[in-house]
């Protein structure tokens, strides 16, 4: 495993210098909507909140590399719900309308309910969060009641040794599924479901799970196995194609294509053909959605980064600690149009190798 950099060495790199001169002579919001090199609005925002996690899933945070002890950040290097407020309305006047908050774990970070509440007085604004579901029994009322507006939900397996396998913690199926139950029954329906698929590990639960949420209003999305960080070996023969999702989901229970909600969908729709759902694969191997990326990510110390596959973010909890709004509007402007990022575009074997960050820290 010699490509393996220490994460804390990939979380000082922050190449601001160049940026913060860039930024002297380019004030924010000069002119409409902010677009980087080519041609993509920033739109969305994801926010790790912790890098935490209680699973262990094997093509996220692996046991075999650090155990359970992974080298998390201490409390003091997390944004606080104060910094992260601030920094989602400079991001609001930038252009965002979503964010989603994410990790590690997010139901993980103490009294995250307080936050959604602060980030739902913004207004203006889509709110929504990914969990894995295992505390989400608890606290679906309490998170929807703080504003938020909906939720999607990791689910590898139905079956349970399977999903027990993958989440490495012994976590039941049942405890998931009660918290999709709440969820919905909270108000944050229809619920997203998304499925990590491994070759050879649940490849056999694409059909049972379709089965599963048909007719329900629940979307399952099935997303291709994803070379981001540097700990979970990836292979390109570990991946198994949305082609091939949707040809075996199609021969067992029929589908037609959708057409996107809205142009640059990440998820490709498909519908049943017998009118009772929908489902949606992500192919961010084998179709790359780079040309319609208009995301932008903030690590759990705040660092900027603009694409999930990048080795380096740009600290902006140092700007915020230091520099006023205004100042820290020009940074994020400046870097967003300096931006050319396209890793799943080039994507090839050797690029697999480069250092990435992992995605418990950046936020899937
Ligand atoms: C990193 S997790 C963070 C939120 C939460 N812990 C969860 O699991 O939903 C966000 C999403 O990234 C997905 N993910 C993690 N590692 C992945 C990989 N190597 N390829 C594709 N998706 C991955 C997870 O399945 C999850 O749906
Ligand atoms: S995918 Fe989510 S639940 Fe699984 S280890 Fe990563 S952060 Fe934790």
């Amino acid at each position: 495993m010699s490509s393996i950099i220490p994460i804390a060495d990939l979380r000082t790199a922050s190449p601001l210098d160049a940026v913060l001169r860039a930024a002297a002579h380019a004030p924010a919001n000069d002119a409409g909507p902010l677009v980087d090199t080519r041609g993509r609005a920033l739109h969305d925002l994801r926010i790790s909140v912790t890098d935490r996690c209680n699973f262990r899933c094997v093509y996220c945070m692996p046991k075999e590399i650090f155990g359970r002890d992974y080298p998390f950040l201490p409390q003091s290097e997390l944004l606080t719900f104060e910094e992260i407020e601030r920094l989602a309305r400079i991001f609001v006047d930038q252009g965002v309308r979503k964010i989603r908050l994410t990790g590690g774990e997010p139901l993980l970070r103490r009294n995250l309910e307080r936050l959604i509440e602060m980030l739902a007085r913004i207004g203006n604004l889509d709110i929504t969060l990914t969990t894995n579901g295992a505390l989400l029994a608890k606290k679906a009322r309490s998170l929807r009641d703080a504003g938020l507006q909906r939720v999607t939900v990791s689910l590898d397996s139905l079956d349970d040794a399977t999903f027990r396998a993958m989440n490495d913690v012994e976590f039941p199926v049942a405890r998931v599924l009660e918290g999709i139950e709440a969820a919905s029954a909270a108000g944050l329906a229809p619920v997203k479901i998304n499925m990590v698929v491994k070759r050879g590990v649940n490849d056999a639960s694409i059909v049972p799970m379709a089965r599963h949420w048909k007719g329900t209003g629940h979307i399952v999305r099935f997303i291709e196995y994803m070379d981001v960080g540097a700990t979970n070996g990836w292979r390109m023969d570990d991946v198994v194609s949305a082609g091939t999702i949707v040809k075996t989901i199609d021969a067992a229970l029929g589908l037609e294509n959708a057409q996107p909600n809205y142009p640059g969908e990440v998820a490709e729709r498909w519908r049943y053909r017998d009118g009772s759902g929908e489902i949606g694969v992500i192919a961010s191997v084998t179709q790359a959605f780079c040309r319609d990326c208009t995301r932008a990510r903030v690590s759990t110390d705040g660092k900027l980064y603009t694409c999930l596959f990048a080795n380096v973010g740009y600290d902006l909890r140092a700007l915020l600690r230091g520099k006023h709004d205004a100042e820290v509007a020009a940074v994020i402007a400046a870097i967003w149009r300096q931006r050319a990022d396209r890793y799943s575009e080039i994507r090839s074997a050797s690029t697999a190798r480069l250092p990435k960050v992992e995605m418990s820290y950046i936020g899937g």
